[in-house]
């Protein structure tokens, strides 16, 4: 961690025996360095380290914890169900799973009914890709080049955010398309966007690499690993017609934006589309592993007439249907798309306000408690500030605030900023203050 200028340096917790261990046991799973903090406990929108210091947590976890940490219906959810139903043969059914994907099925639009509860995104994914395989009888998957969509082996081969590199050959038939990025547009016209000829140009590509075997597009339909980036309005709606005239499938994972993340229940919604296949996961186990795909009867009928597999060790387990209909029933109660919204509207207008102060800040995007903060060295050039964004982060965690940087291909320019549908205005504006006080520490800091 970069040591910032001025600033206090309690963050880093000094229990070296803990470290010697964890170093000596533990498998780095990515190529950046663990969090140097050793964290003892959550609750609502902090995480506290052995310290004693209190962490605003605006990355939610992992994107998941969406009520906030250890939220009073999450905990009744678990402790309810592990001490009276907790894990079944894969082929036996409960109660709290058909209530789960009856309650589910209601938030969603037709024709969305039919639901299969699983553990991990990756995993649900993984799923999703089986299914639209089968029901068109093709292979082909379509993603796009900034996409994040699991570690497991589709779901990765679909991956483009991250390294691919070192692993050998994926999964045949992975085609890629570009993002559409508002704030660098590829195709322009008069200045402005032209997604409609850049995704007429991406399509033309598309059928020429294709061996006729076009099976399905997956897609976040608000980009988060890739770096907040939302499509242009209308976008999915014309994604979703060059997949319908070739008779693919459209996919959309809402790991990240699903469960009124976005300020809509679902982030399709605000683009007026409806997916043939949509997965959900991080949002709706609220911090417990809990994942979902869900699709049309005429799919699922399809699907199974070819013999559908996959039956995992903890497909359809009541504590995860448990904890599900907990966080759906919660989000419905309590309107939290709306909250969300309102929310979104305070952290939207403070990171804006802070544009207008800070010159290091290019670009505000997203939508809801799901916003992106693009640093650059030059707002016309729009170059962007690398090392710079990793002084903010660690400067902002010194201060008491986690945000994290999206990792893309070496960059770390993208600040990704979402705390729980939970967070008060009060933390909302702790956290611009430490924002604030982060982004003047990091220009002044000695380079
Ligand atoms: C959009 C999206 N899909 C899928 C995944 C994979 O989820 P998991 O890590 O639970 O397998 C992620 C994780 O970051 C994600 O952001």
């Amino acid at each position: 961690m970069t040591t910032v200028a001025g600033l206090d340096e309690t963050a880093v917790a000094g229990d070296e025996e803990f470290w010697t261990r964890a170093r000596r046991h533990l498998v780095r799973y990515s190529g950046t360095e663990f969090t140097p903090a050793i964290i003892e406990r959550a609750a609502g929108t902090y995480v506290y380290d052995s310290t004693g210091r209190a962490i605003l947590d605006f990355t939610s976890g992992q994107m998941s914890a969406l009520l906030g940490h250890c939220h009073p219906a999450i905990v009744g959810a678990v402790q309810g169900s592990i001490a009276t139903l907790d894990h079944l043969f894969s082929w036996m059914l409960s109660r709290p799973l058909v209530d789960l994907a009856a309650t589910l099925a209601e938030t969603l639009p037709d024709p969305l009914s039919k639901v299969l509860l699983l553990s991990t995104g990756g995993e649900a994914n993984e799923a999703a890709i089986k299914m639209a395989k089968l029901y068109t009888g093709r292979y082909e998957i379509v993603a796009f080049d900034r996409s994040y969509h699991g570690v497991t082996h589709a779901s990765s081969a679909a991956t483009y955010s991250v390294s691919r590199g070192g692993y050998g050959p994926v999964i045949p038939g992975n085609i890629v398309i570009p993002t559409p990025n508002p704030y660098r547009p590829l195709f322009t016209v008069d200045g402005r966007h032209d997604w409609q000829a850049e995704l007429d140009f991406a399509f033309d590509i598309v059928d020429r690499q294709s061996v006729g075997s076009l099976a399905a597009f997956i897609a976040e339909p608000i980009l988060s690993t890739g770096g907040i980036l939302e499509p242009p309005p209308g976008y999915l709606a014309a994604l979703q017609r060059k997949c319908r005239q070739r008779e693919m499938l459209l996919i959309l994972d809402e790991a990240q934006t699903g469960l009124c993340r976005t300020g809509d229940w679902y982030a399709f919604q605000h683009d007026d589309v409806v997916p043939d296949i949509l997965t959900l996961s991080k949002t709706l186990g609220a911090g417990i592993p809990v994942s979902a795909v869900v699709t049309s009867e005429r799919i699922e009928q399809r699907c199974h007439e070819r013999g559908y597999f996959f039956a995992t060790t903890h497909v359809s387990d009541p504590l995860a249907a448990a904890v599900a209909l907990a966080v759906v029933r919660f989000l419905a109660d309590n309107a939290m798309d709306e909250v969300a919204r309102r929310q979104g509207d305070r952290l939207r207008a403070g990171l804006l306000a802070l544009q207008a102060r800070h010159e290091a800040i290019g670009d505000v995007r997203g939508r809801g408690l799901l916003q992106g903060v693009e640093l650059v060295t030059d707002r016309t050039a729009k170059t962007p500030a690398d090392e710079f964004g990793r002084a903010v982060t660690d400067a902002c965690f010194q201060l008491g605030l986690h945000l994290n940087i999206v990792q893309l291909r070496g960059s770390s320019s993208i600040l990704r900023i979402a705390p729980p549908l939970t967070v008060t205005d009060t933390e909302i504006d702790d956290a611009l203050h430490i924002l604030d006080r982060a982004l003047t520490a990091a220009t002044d800091r000695p380079r």
